[in-house]
């Protein structure tokens, strides 16, 4: 199985962890590190609507707190109509630590490869702010 499979198929078994009652719209995420480690997620709801957690960032977010700083590839997996695409707060949050990410968006019809950077066009991060404002 190649790297991208390998990565959609775990997708794909982190939705089946979505905790979704009140969307019912189950969405499973992998991110690859440089590593060649793969941290799943799934998202995460709540009855305080806001407070819900997209897959996408649950991944990223536990691969962060675990040490994690370089992702190569992410690939989203929902089973809708169509292939889910991140959310705006996720590209932004993904651009944070990898603004060379690539994307693999699988859905009904098959794959979609995509950059965040095709997905957040100019966007905005780390370099914007004075130098003096970030502290690694
Ligand atoms: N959702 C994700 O987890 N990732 C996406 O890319 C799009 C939306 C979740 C949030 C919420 O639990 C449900 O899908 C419906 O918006």
């Amino acid at each position: 199985m190649d790297k991208v499979e390998n990565l959609v198929a775990a997708a794909y078994k982190a939705r089946e962890r979505a905790y979704a009652p009140y969307s019912g719209y189950q969405v499973g995420a992998a991110l690859l590190t440089a590593s060649g480690r793969v941290y799943s997620g799934c998202n995460i709801e709540n009855a305080a609507y806001g407070a819900t957690v997209c897959a996408e960032r649950v991944a990223l977010f536990k691969a962060v707190s675990e040490g994690e700083r370089k992702f190569t590839a992410l690939a989203v997996a929902t089973e809708g109509k169509e292939a889910a695409s991140p959310c705006g707060t996720c590209r932004q949050v993904l651009w944070e630590l990898a603004p060379e990410l690539v994307l693999y968006l699988t859905g009904p019809d098959g794959v979609q490869r995509v950059t965040l950077e095709e997905l957040l066009p100019r966007a905005f991060g780390p370099t914007h702010l004075r130098e003096d404002c970030v502290h690694e």
